[in-house]
């Protein structure tokens, strides 16, 4: 199994490469930098089926070379969608960066992804979102550019899932983790949600395409 995950430097992103790698699959890891990414690299000397490509999500052409980063590979099975950020909501630029990050970038990188996937028997496109990008579900307020952005995201590949039908795409929110993001009061260990995680994906079908899901597979509401 060949597998793409963007944020893997910590958090709920390393724990995800952590289990791929375990399961046997081929891992190419996106993280910013070498300096920030110590646990990432403690992985690759302990696995040799894992790539790291260090790129910022931010840089214009970040899709463009993460597709070149996979030119040798026949085809990709899985892409996960994962780094993300939370940013206050003090500037405009947080704004922009939170809907660049959080739901523009998933969408380029998959769309440069395509044809790896297309070469695929099962092709499956999981991005992180977050129930704070439940309209319905929002009854507390605030975190605006966090929640729109999970929105964004949201609708995105909701429109993937009806204009792809042949990749299957899913929006999974992996519960309260203690990460940097979730904090220390956070009750999910990220091995915890991780393992949820792949779970979800190991048993995904056709007729999930462009559901909205937590770590345990449960349906969320839009
Ligand atoms: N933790 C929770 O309770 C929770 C709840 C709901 C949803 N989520 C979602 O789960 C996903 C993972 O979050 P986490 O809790 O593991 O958070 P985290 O520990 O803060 O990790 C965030 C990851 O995203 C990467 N990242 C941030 N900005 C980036 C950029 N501009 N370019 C490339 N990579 C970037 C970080 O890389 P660096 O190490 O280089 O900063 C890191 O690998 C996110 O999408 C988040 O929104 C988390």
């Amino acid at each position: 199994m060949n597998v793409v995950i963007t944020g893997g430097s910590r958090g709920i992103g390393l724990e995800l490469t952590r289990f791929a790698l375990q399961k046997g699959y081929r891992v190419l890891a996106q993280a910013r930098t070498p300096s920030n990414s110590e646990d990432l690299l403690k992985l690759k000397s302990e696995f040799s089926d894992l790539e790291i490509f260090f790129q910022d999500l931010e840089s214009s052409d970040v899709h463009t070379k993460l597709s070149n980063a996979i030119s040798e590979w026949s085809h990709l099975d899985i892409l996960i969608n994962n780094a993300g950020v939370y940013l206050d909501d003090e500037s405009i630029d947080d704004f922009q960066k939170s809907y660049l990050v959080n739901a523009i970038k998933p969408l380029f990188i998959t769309r440069a992804l395509f044809d790896k996937l297309k070469k695929s028997k099962n092709p499956r496109s999981i991005q992180i979102t977050s129930q704070m990008g439940s309209i319905s579900d929002n009854t507390s307020g605030g975190s605006y550019s966090y929640r729109s952005s999970k929105s964004a995201l949201n609708m995105l590949f909701k429109s993937l899932s009806v204009d792809e039908p042949w990749l299957i795409s899913l929006l999974i929110h992996p519960g309260w983790v203690k990460t940097r993001m979730g904090g220390e009061n956070a009750p999910l260990a990220p091995v915890v949600s991780a393992a949820g995680i792949w779970k979800v994906i190991h048993s995904i079908e056709s007729t999930h395409n462009g559901s909205f899901v937590n770590y345990l597979g449960q349906k969320i509401s839009w």
